[in-house]
């Protein structure tokens, strides 16, 4: 029957040979030997470590030769431009991907605008790498080389550990990114699946799952809409565990009172003595 499951054979790139697999397009922006700027289409770029506070990080995969891991294992740094879901790019985006061109020759064809990169020089540096002027958003990134680049000898592709220096959007998704509202277009690839084509999908509206309504409010709920609520403000955990007893459809409500008396105190991390400052004056004025 048409619905049954039935074994797949894993081949080597599985993730496009042997199954259906969605991933990001990337352009990898880094600098080549002779100085000038390379982008190459990468799709197995995924969140790494995750938590921690500071070592944030990103893994790369890339067959060794690339002129990207070249530039990376030399330069140590890279830019992460996510490419909006337009046809022109992406094909842009599948010339870019073409294996075995040099820099110089593959940047002819390149339709993208390079802008200075937003890290600060560091004096003696490798230069950092431009960002790509049409990407909704950018991680600059350095390589984090105690992360192994090849757990075996054989391996022909290299896992670059990128740690992210900086994550850079345009001002319109980061509004949106604040308020939980609104989504870049992203497209998704699919890989390169018949030894012909890359095949890409465009995504439909994004749709909203709530919790179930008995759950009440997890104190990494409180956490996330604290921590998303004014890119100015930084919270506390133990200052967001303060506010699990309110209900969820007041949070918000809760949570804008709240950043409007720190910023009026001038106050940009919000501890839990403020918040017991708060809920005093609050009492008190009652
Ligand atoms: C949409 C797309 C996604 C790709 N993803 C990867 C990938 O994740 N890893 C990889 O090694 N090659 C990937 N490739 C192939 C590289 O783009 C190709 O090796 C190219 O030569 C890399 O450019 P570079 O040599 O300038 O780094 C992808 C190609 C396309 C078109």
């Amino acid at each position: 029957m048409p619905d049954d499951f039935t074994e797949v054979r894993i081949l080597d790139n599985f993730y496009q040979t042997s199954s259906f697999f969605p991933m990001p397009v990337v352009l990898v922006s880094t600098i080549s030997k002779s100085g000038q700027a390379n982008l190459g289409t990468y799709s197995l770029c995924f969140p790494h470590s995750i938590t921690g506070g500071r070592d944030h990080a990103m893994m790369l995969i890339s067959r060794g030769t690339s002129n990207t891991a070249e530039n990376i294992i030399r330069a140590k740094v890279c830019a992460l431009n996510f490419i909006p879901d337009k046809r022109k790019y992406l094909k842009n985006c599948v010339v870019l991907g073409y294996p075995g061109e040099t820099t110089e020759q593959k940047m002819k064809n390149s339709i993208f605008t390079l802008l200075p990169s937003t890290r600060s020089e560091a004096e003696g540096a490798h230069p950092y790498p431009p960002i790509v002027k049409e990407a909704f958003q950018v991680f600059e990134c350095t390589w984090d080389d105690r992360y192994p680049l090849k757990h075996t000898d054989e391996l022909v592709e290299c896992h670059f550990l990128l740690h992210i220096d900086k994550i850079i959007m345009k001002k319109k998704w980061r509004d949106c990114l604040f308020k939980g509202k609104g989504f870049p277009r992203m497209p998704i690839d699919y890989g390169y699946r018949d030894n012909v084509r890359f095949w890409f999908a465009e995504h439909s509206r994004p749709y909203a799952v709530p919790i179930p309504k008995d759950k009440g409010n997890a104190v990494e709920t409180v956490k996330y809409a604290c921590t998303h609520f004014d890119p100015d403000i930084t919270w506390e955990d133990e200052a967001c565990a303060m506010l699990v007893k309110v209900p969820n459809i007041f949070l918000n409500k809760a949570l804008g009172g709240i950043v409007a008396e720190a910023k009026n105190a001038g106050i940009t991390v919000i501890t839990p003595e403020f918040m017991a400052k708060i809920r005093d004056k609050r009492s008190g004025g009652r």
